[in-house]
């Protein structure tokens, strides 16, 4: 099979590999498509919070036909069934023909979901779905996000309206406010104007206590943000697309406001769900990608073209995803 391998931080090549064999309690699936995210770019520079060392096969999610099981009744329900799938902590990963993971790694998808849409199932719906519910847990009035053009933004902003949480779209490129704006956010903000701070505050001064998501982290730009907030809100990091800057965070915001930090990484979360939540968010998925929310696609490209892949991915985030199709 072909499959693209890291050999070294940043080094990529395409290799013909043999086809896995699952063992029991595992499934193997023939991959249709796999998505470039931010956490595989970090993963192929080495600096994601997983290392498998070299050589292995990167991506982390995908789509595919079950074509085989290694024994197990969820196994066997799977087989000859399009699915979409996450990377096992212990194998090679999605940017491959075939990848072998654990059953219970890999959800059926609904007969209306398409295997483009089904590649993106785990990463960014199940980290939107996550955020809704800590919002309401936590009694958040207001959502402030940051990069609101990703797709992880668009997602958020869905599930933020449907469930009445107003939403406000930070951005970084003016060309990004006007789809904000049309999937009706309570403000869309552009922070590389200088006027930004003030439309902020204003805004947020009618609310008491707001969740500001940022996958900036870097620079002085997340914490300027953060002030613009009430006190006693919380910023959750749980991203770092600022990569040439250090943080810049401002002490006497966090002890006369009373501003928390904390951070969030799905696959540590999701070890907390039990077997029936997991269950209920995994439908929810399923109902959003067969119809009223779709991820945008930017391109479609075969295995052997991963360098134009990720150069056309890193060249505009904001367009849509890259996927791998196999
Ligand atoms: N912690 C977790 O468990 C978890 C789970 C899912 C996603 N994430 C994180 O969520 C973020 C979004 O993921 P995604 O898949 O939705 O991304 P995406 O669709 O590929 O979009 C990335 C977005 O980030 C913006 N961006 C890139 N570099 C930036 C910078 N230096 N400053 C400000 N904005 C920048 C891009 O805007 P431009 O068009 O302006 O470049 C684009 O809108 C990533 O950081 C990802 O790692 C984390």
């Amino acid at each position: 099979m072909k499959a693209i391998q890291l050999t070294a931080p940043n080094k990529l090549e395409l290799v013909e590999k043999p086809i896995p064999k699952p063992k029991a309690g595992e499934v193997l699936i023939k991959m249709a498509f796999s998505p470039i995210n931010p956490s595989d770019l970090a993963f192929l520079s080495g600096s994601y919070g997983v290392n498998k060392g070299y050589p292995v096969v990167p991506g982390f999610e995908g789509s595919g036909v079950v074509v085989e099981n290694g024994g197990g009744m969820y196994g066997r329900m799977l087989t000859d069934k399009n699915v979409a799938c996450v990377v096992s902590p212990k194998y090679d990963g999605t940017w491959a023909e075939y990848m072998v993971t654990e059953a219970k790694s890999c959800v059926k998808l609904g007969k209306n979901v398409p295997l483009d849409q089904g590649a993106m199932f785990f990463v960014n719906p199940l980290t939107a779905i996550s955020f809704i519910q800590m919002a309401k847990k936590e009694s958040y009035d207001l959502i402030v996000m940051s990069a609101a053009a990703s797709a992880l933004g668009k997602m958020t902003l869905h599930l933020a309206n449907e469930a009445g949480i107003p939403f406000i779209g930070l951005v970084r490129k003016e060309d990004q406010l006007e789809e904000l704006v049309k999937n009706s956010v309570l403000a869309a903000i552009d922070v590389s104007k200088d006027s930004y701070r003030e439309k902020l505050k204003s805004t947020c001064s009618k609310f008491r206590k707001v969740l500001y998501l940022d996958c900036v982290a870097a620079g002085e730009t997340p914490y300027k943000i953060l002030s613009c907030i009430p006190g006693g809100s919380k910023m959750l990091i749980y991203g770092q697309l600022e990569l040439n800057q250090k943080p810049v965070i401002i002490p006497a915001d966090m002890i006369f406001h009373h501003y928390s930090i904390e951070g969030f990484w799905l696959q540590k979360k999701i070890c907390g769900f039990g077997f029936l939540e997991i269950f209920s968010m995994t439908g929810k998925v399923n109902k959003l990608l067969a119809g009223g929310f779709e991820n945008k696609i930017a391109s479609k490209l075969a295995l052997d073209e991963f360098d134009k892949g990720l150069s056309e991915y890193v060249n505009n985030m904001s367009g849509g995803k890259v996927l791998f199709a196999m």
